[in-house]
This record gives C-alpha cells, sequence and structure tokens, in this order.
C-alpha cells in the first residue's frame, strides 16, 4: 500500500544527497493542510502584548501508522502563528522543555542584539539537564559554544516590531545545531501587520493563509530521519563531505502535512509561501496553470509588501524566503485540482500540494496596482562596497575564508549607513543577514532577476556567480550574525558578525 514516493533533489533545484525515508509512506493529497492556530497573548498593557510558548517534545502523525517525535513550539510543528500589528511591542518568553538548549531568532525582524537570537545565546533547559546537546545529532562541526548570554530555563525576547507588514518565521538558531533542531520541528510563522496592509482589499481571514514548505525523510519507525554525524570519526574515515549540499527529505510537508489538499472557492486567496527546509529549493508552479491570466501574483517579498504586483507562472524559492501570492481560483472551473508542482524536484518531490475547487463564492478582494510606498534605493545612497566570499575551506564553509568566530567581527557598519556587498559564490548558497534589510541591486553585472524585487533579507546566490545587494544599516548597534541559510553550511560555520556601531 505503500508508493514509493522518493526520488528527485539532484536536478538544479539542490545538488545534495537525498535521504530515503524507511516504513510505510504517506500517500499524496490525502490529508487537509493543516494551518497552525494563532498565539493569544497572555496579558497585555499600554505597549506590549506578552506570549509565552514552550519548546516541548511533541508528537505528530505524519506517516501512515506512526507517531513522530518532534521538538516543537508548544510540541507542535509548525509551531503556532504569531500575529503583531505595527505599533505594539511583543514580548515572547520562551519555556525550554528539551533535552537541550535552544536559541529563539525571529527571521526578518528588526530587533536588539540582546533579543536577535545570536547563535551563542542560549537558554538552557528547564531543570538544569545538560547543556551538551549530546544527543541532538547533528552535520556541524561539534565546536562548542561557550561565549555570551547564557539563560537558565527560560528566555524573554523582546520585539518591538516598529517595522513594515512581512511575513516573518521564527525558527531556533542554536550556534552548531540549527540545521538538526529546525529538522525536529523547530518553526513557526510570526505575522506581522501595519496599516497600510491593513487598509488594501487584499483576501484576508480564512483566505489569507500560511505555507511552510519543508521536506523531510523518516526512519522505519517514524522518527524524523536527520544523518548524525560524529566529525572525528567521519575524518578518520575519510568522509567529509557527505551531507556537504546539505540534508533533503524525499517527503514534501506543507505545515508539516505531507502533500496536503486545501478545499478552495473559486476566489481569490493569498499565501504567504515560506521555504524553511534544511537544503531544498523549490520552483513552484501550478499545475494545471489557470485558464486565463497568471499562475500567481506576487504582492509582497522577504520584508515587505512590494510597490506594485509582479505576475508570475512559477516562482524560485529558496530556504527561508517568503513569497507573498495572490491566486485566483476563478480561473478554475469548479471540480477542478489543481497541483501545487515543484519543477526542480521529481516523483515525491515533484510535487508539493493540491487544491481542489469546490465551489463558486463571492469575492470582494482585488489586488490593486499600488501596494505600499517602497522607497529607491539607488546605488549612489551607498557609503561602502564590500566583497564577501563564500566558500568552502577544509575548515567548513567559509566567508572570506573564514569559519564563524563568535568573538571576532567581520563586518562592521554604521548605524543608518547604506552599504553595498557583493556577495561571491562557489556552490549555490542563500545568504541571509540579521536585521540589515536589503534590496538586490544586480545578477552578474545585469539587472536583478523577477524574483529580486521588494525589501528582502534572504538572497540565493547560484554557484559562481555574484549579486550585489545594497543594504540599508537599519535598526539597533551590536552584534548580528550574517551566513548561509541552508543550515548545514550554517551548521558548518558559513557565518559571520556583523557589528553595528
Ligand atoms: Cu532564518 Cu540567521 O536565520
Ligand atoms: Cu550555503
Amino acid at each position: 500500500q505503500s508508493q514509493p514516493l522518493g526520488n528527485g533533489g539532484g536536478s538544479s533545484g539542490s545538488t545534495g544527497r537525498l535521504l530515503r525515508s524507511a516504513g510505510p509512506a504517506p500517500q499524496p493529497f490525502q490529508v487537509p493542510l493543516p494551518v497552525p492556530p494563532v498565539l493569544k497573548p497572555v496579558r497585555s498593557d499600554a505597549t506590549t502584548d506578552y506570549y509565552e510558548i514552550t519548546e516541548s517534545v511533541g508528537s505528530a502523525r505524519i506517516v501512515p501508522g506512526r507517531a513522530t517525535t518532534i521538538w516543537g513550539y508548544n510540541g507542535t510543528f509548525p509551531g503556532p502563528t504569531v500575529v503583531t500589528r505595527r505599533g505594539r511591542a511583543a514580548a515572547v518568553l520562551h519555556r525550554n522543555r528539551l533535552p537541550v538548549p535552544v536559541v529563539v531568532h525571529l527571521h526578518g525582524g528588526v530587533i536588539p542584539p540582546g533579543d536577535d537570537g545570536y547563535p551563542t545565546h542560549l537558554v538552557l533547559p528547564e531543570g538544569g539537564a545538560s547543556a551538551t546537546g549530546a544527543h541532538a545529532g547533528h552535520a556541524g562541526h561539534g565546536r562548542s559554544a561557550v561565549s555570551g548570554n547564557i539563560a537558565q530555563g527560560s528566555r524573554t525576547y523582546r520585539y518591538p516590531m516598529d517595522q513594515n507588514a512581512a511575513t516573518l518565521w521564527y525558527h531556533d538558531h542554536r550556534m552548531d545545531f540549527t540545521g538538526p533542531q529546525v529538522y525536529r520541528g523547530l518553526a513557526g510563522f510570526h505575522l506581522h501587520h501595519d496599516a497600510v496592509e491593513l487598509a488594501l482589499p487584499l483576501p484576508s481571514g480564512e483566505r489569507d493563509v500560511p505555507l511552510m514548505i519543508c521536506d523531510r525523510a523518516f526512519t522505519e519507525d517514524g522518527s524524523f530521519h536527520y544523518p548524525s554525524r560524529d566529525p572525528t570519526l567521519l575524518e578518520e574515515a575519510g568522509v567529509t563531505d557527505r551531507y556537504k549540499d546539505g540534508v533533503l527529505g524525499d517527503t514534501i510537508l506543507v505545515n508539516g502535512a505531507p502533500w496536503p489538499v486545501l478545499e478552495v472557492d473559486a476566489v481569490r486567496y493569498r499565501f504567504r509561501i515560506l521555504n524553511a527546509s534544511n537544503a531544498r529549493r523549490y520552483r513552484l508552479a501550478l499545475d494545471p496553470p489557470p485558464r486565463s491570466g497568471t499562475a500567481f501574483t506576487q504582492i509582497g517579498s522577504d520584508a515587505g509588501l512590494l510597490d506594485r504586483p509582479v505576475s508570475h507562472d512559477r516562482i524560485d524559492i529558496a530556504q527561508a524566503e517568503r513569497f507573498d501570492v495572490v491566486v485566483d481560483f476563478a480561473g478554475y472551473p469548479v471540480g477542478k485540482e489543481v497541483t501545487l508542482r515543484n519543477e526542480f524536484g521529481s516523483g515525491g518531490t515533484g510535487q508539493v500540494m493540491r487544491f481542489r475547487v469546490v465551489r463558486a463564492a463571492r469575492d470582494d478582494s482585488a489586488v490593486p496596482d499600488r501596494l505600499a510606498e517602497v522607497e529607491p534605493l539607488d546605488r549612489s545612497a551607498a557609503s561602502v562596497t564590500r566583497t564577501l566570499d563564500f566558500d568552502q575551506r577544509p575548515a567548513g564553509w567559509a566567508i572570506n575564508g573564514r569559519t564563524f568566530d563568535p568573538n571576532r567581527v567581520d563586518v562592521s557598519s554604521s548605524l543608518g549607513s547604506v552599504e553595498i556587498w557583493r556577495l561571491n559564490t562557489d556552490a549555490h548558497h542563500p545568504i541571509h543577514l540579521h536585521m540589515g534589510h536589503f534590496r538586490v541591486l544586480s545578477r552578474n553585472g545585469r539587472a536583478p532577476g523577477r524574483y529580486d524585487k521588494g525589501w528582502k533579507d534572504t538572497v540565493d546566490v547560484p554557484t559562481g556567480t555574484e549579486t550585489e545587494i545594497i543594504v540599508r544599516v537599519g535598526g539597533y548597534r551590536g552584534r548580528y550574525v550574517f551566513h548561509c541559510h541552508n543550515l548545514e553550511h550554517e551548521d558548518m560555520a558559513m557565518m559571520g558578525n556583523l557589528q553595528v556601531i
């Protein structure tokens, strides 16, 4: 009864080694798309809403007849969705009931350095369990993370949320262990609104749906299969690069469910698409495409709304990127089944989820021609130009020849300044900056690509190319990281420090 779906992964989307699941495989398009619950504040005062989340072990039903143990925010995968609105700060108390230290990062947030989830700012397990994380099983280098600001049991992260509406997400960021900890389930949405966005007639309520896409593999007993590796043993065995391109699974999950189905009215929907995979890229397309018009109308990028909508037939999305899109199911007859495909995959990895158009309905939504003010950021505004080379060295994945050292400043930038960063790669790397939102300026000396519009916090830089970004160093003074968001590359030290002065 189990149909082998594992396959693919060797296309232009990803070059890593595909892990194949053992045990019974889920059937595609059987389970309804879960939508993570919105987290309610435990209290509010004049300026701030207070939330509480507990990192704990949970159990999920993903493969037939098996329970999958997860590490989740409130024991769920994805974690609950945090919803904020500009003008109100959020304070999130995280209690760590896992057997390992955690670090929480709000990806895309503009946050003071002590609350940003710096990789060594650990939250140790409640009750003083092991801080070494010996059970974590990781693809990293096993360097110990000792410096910084360590909390015992819990930590309150304070988020000013003084930034534009955007689809943000929170996830684990523990130094050397981010890959395995996110893979086990530590990821959730944080949807941030502002008055500009709320005044637009975009699809909302049940027609505004976050889609967290990621890939996983499973062992025979239903556990997540993550390759544990002891660097010493591997070095002795001469195995150094087995997972060098990152961990790829054969099962595609959306909001934690394998190849789910969403029943939709024949109207417009807003989808906030997040690629939360450790190492997989997707080229998303609708099959069949709508009768008329375009498949995806992009309204937002990583860090906020675009100035004008952009039409796409397909969307290339790298790890940690977000595409905020509208799909109009009025382009399909009622009864149609529409598959969201991944053209970078094949077999099981070539499909993501399905939409079932179940009824005609009234649609008061629209996608206006003007969405938001996006200030132009011209090359001439930049006062500094830097070149950063992302490549592999014997010590790991490196930036300008050096692997991550929490105690070394790699880039020091003035608060409020504008800088051009030239990102060069030897392999395919999605580069992410904490705090510094940016725009893409050029790709190999040419104009930015079709997916490069708007404010971003992550940019995918293909093998052997140069991408120029223009960064606004906004926010707060202090130490932040920038890194590759292939989580195995990140754990293998492709990270640097940005000191905002
Ligand atoms: Cu999504 Cu530094 O992380
Ligand atoms: Cu990388």
